[in-house]
This record gives structure tokens, sequence and C-alpha cells, in this order.
């Protein structure tokens, strides 16, 4: 757990003052990653160097497990503090596998375990061992010598890590694999990180928490789901982007908003007479056709009219069915590329579960506007 506590930075003096932090106070929780946001100069990279003491607090307290840092050893700090640094930063005259040995040589490791956790480390970061570990960093991508520093940054395995822009300089496909990685990573390790970014997407997807950032002031410390959904003030709405409803149908599942009784549901055994007069009657305009509890399609009351036999014989198929961890923005997605406006869900069976609509999506969308306007109007009104 990393505490900050009234946490002021200012560079140089004079009418050249520089108030990069001003009175910031928020808790990293142990286990969870945070992902620090916001416009370049809003003091990020700051933050992070004054976690490991390489810039001097001008006030406040930052404290780990409740330890002040300034009463801990400055080296035995940076051990427990894993650095991936803005400019990666790799020695240029030393081998891959020497740049990420890098601590665990400070340590006194032996060479054995050394070589063992190198190539562990560079497997782990998607980058072959055979092929790289006697590379000099020139002789590889922008984005694999980021592999390495993040690689160099977990190398003595550090309770905490802080990642400046970890993977800024990847590809965007190589970028949500590597994301995608270093969250299954994460998952077992659970260690405390501290992740800056600039990018939304990327701060939705990897923080459990975000703390945007703007002019060194800590403008909203929560999770995804409340930045998204309960932006503070217009500077997060306009950061978050004039997409936000996409970006919320992102974070939300099918779970969420799923319809597990739906009255509109027939059997393929039915004779079509009595499942006409059952739809005509309350008026649904289609039914849900299940068989031995799973979903075979749906059938409207136009196609039952003229139809003699069981209900089976004239339903149309559903092109896909959901999970319940599908998210919404791929529901929504679906929805549009098959002009459908149910789909329904299934187990890992394929058992009927539920029934997501076209209708309850778009009043999950307004659910997280209403919010919004709400919010702005107070701050105006303040
Ligand atoms: N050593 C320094 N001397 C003077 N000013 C500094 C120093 N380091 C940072 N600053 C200033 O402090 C402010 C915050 O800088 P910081 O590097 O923390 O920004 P950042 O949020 O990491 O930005 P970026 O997204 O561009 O990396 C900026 O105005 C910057 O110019
Ligand atoms: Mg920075």
């Amino acid at each position: 757990m990393i505490t900050y506590e009234s946490v002021t930075k200012t560079f140089g003096k004079g009418i050249n003052t520089v108030n990069a932090l001003d009175n910031i106070s928020f808790t990293i929780p142990k286990g969870e990653v945070v992902v620090f946001l916001g416009p370049s100069g809003c003091g990020k990279t700051t933050t992070l160097r004054l976690t490991n003491r390489l810039e001097e607090l001008t006030g406040g307290t930052i404290t780990i497990d409740g330890q002040n840092i300034m009463d801990l050893d400055v080296v035995e700090l940076r051990q427990r503090l894993g650095y991936v640094i803005q400019a990666i930063g790799l020695f240029p005259n030393k081998t891959i596998a020497e740049n990420i040995a890098v601590v665990p040589k400070l340590l006194g490791w032996d060479k054995e375990r050394i070589r063992k956790r190198v190539d562990e480390l560079l497997q782990m970061t998607n980058l072959d061992p055979d092929l790289y570990r006697d590379r000099y960093p020139a002789e590889l991508s922008g984005g694999q010598q980021q592999r390495v520093g993040v690689a160099r940054g977990l190398a003595a395995d550090p309770e905490i890590l802080l990642m400046d822009e970890p993977f800024g300089a990847i590809d965007p496909i190589n970028r949500e694999e590597i994301q995608d990685e270093f969250l299954k990573l994460q998952a077992k390790l659970k260690k405390t990180v501290a992740f800056v970014s600039h990018d939304i997407h990327e701060a939705i997807k990897m923080g459990d928490r975000i703390a945007i950032f703007n002019k060194g002031k800590l403008v909203q410390y929560d999770t995804p789901e409340m930045i998204l959904t309960q932006p503070k003030n217009k500077f997060v709405s306009d950061f978050v982007g004039a997409d936000r409803a996409l970006k919320v149908l992102g974070l939300m599942r099918v779970s969420d908003i799923i319809n597990r009784t739906p009255k509109n549901i027939i059997q393929g055994s039915d004779r079509s007479q009595a499942a006409l007069d059952f739809l005509s009657n309350k008026q649904y305009r289609y039914g849900i056709v299940l068989e031995e509890n799973r979903p075979i399609g749906f059938v409207t009351q136009k196609a039952l009219k003229y139809e003699e036999g069981p209900v089976r014989e004239v339903i149309e198929t559903y092109p896909i069915f959901l999970k319940e961890h599908t998210p919404l923005r791929d529901v929504l997605s679906s929805m549009l590329m098959y002009d459908a406006i149910t789909f329904c869900v299934v187990d890992g069976d394929k058992n009927f579960v539920g029934t997501v609509t076209y209708n309850d999506i778009q009043k999950a969308v307004k659910a997280s506007y209403a919010d919004e306007v709400e919010n702005i109007e107070n701050e105006v009104a303040q």
C-alpha cells in the first residue's frame, strides 16, 4: 500500500518556480493497479519519482505500508520498488541479459539464478531468450526495447512496480497483447502498481482505479466505472471523450442487464396456432423458442399465421448467442451487424439463461448520461 498525503512538489525558484504537484492525497491499495492519467506536464512522472526518492518532496508525506519513505534506507527503498522509466533507458553498451540483470546483480544473486531469471522474464514479455539475450539495445525495435524495460523492472520481483508509460512505444496490436499478458501476470503476482498512461483506453483496461491529474492537482480518483459514469467535472468528461457511452458499454457486461425471466417464451413442440394465440393475447411481437431449455430461434406472429404444424417448423435462427461475460459494446456491435434487437444468453451447455434487448442497452447508456448532466449542473450551480 502506498499513501500520498498532502504531497507537494515545486521545481526552481523565484519567477522560474513550477508547481509540479499541489497538495495531492490518495492511497494505492495493496495488490491493485492504479493508473495515473492526465495531459502532458500534469505531474505523473514527478509522482513516481517522488515515490522512489529520485526527487525530494517539497511538502507532505509518502508512506509504504505505513512507513514514511524518508525513514527508509534509499537503496533498500529502491530495491522494493521496480521502476520502468518513461524513456526506456537501457544501457547501450550492455546486452539485453545484462540490462535485465542489473538489480539482481546489485543484490548479489549467483550467476545461475540470474541466468534463469533473465530467460524467464524474456519469455514472460514475449521475447525469445535464445534470439535476444545476447543482443544490444540498438539491435531491437523501440517496442522490443520497451519490453526489456518492463522485464528489468520486474527482475528482482519487487513488491511494488512504478511503470511510466511502459507500453507507449509499442504499436496498437502488440500493445493489446502485452497489456493482456501483463494483466494475466498481475492476476497471479498481485503487485501494487502505479502505472502512468496518457491513454484513456489503456487506463480503463489496466486500472483497478484511475487517478486523473491536471496541472499538478488530483482531479478525480475513482474506479474506471465511476470515472466514466460519474465524471466529477467538465475536465474529466472532456478527457474521457465524447464516445464515453461506448466506453461504458465496453466495461459493462451482459450479466449487468440480462433479463433472466422473459415472458415471451414458447416451446418448439407447441402447435403454431396455440403459440399465435399466446403471442397475440399478450401482445408480444415475437416469441423465443426453446427446446429442452436450449434456444433454437425466434418466431413472429406473422410467420405463425399460415403454419399448421409445430412452431419449430417456422422459426428463424439466431446468428449468435451471448455469454454472461460478453461486453455490451460487443452486443451492440452484433445487433447493428445482424440488424437484430434481441439476443439470447446461454451457458456453457447452451442452456437458455436470459435475453438482452436493444432497449435494455439504451437504458443503461441513458442512466450513465443522467449522472453526468446532474454533476455538471451541480458544478455550474456551485
Ligand atoms: N527537473 C525538473 N525541473 C524543473 N521542472 C520540472 C522538472 N521535472 C519536471 N518538471 C516540471 O514539472 C511538471 C510536471 O512534470 P512531469 O514530468 O511530472 O509531467 P508528466 O505528467 O509526467 O508529463 P508527460 O505526460 O509529458 O510525461 C512539468 O511542468 C515539468 O516541466
Ligand atoms: Mg511523464
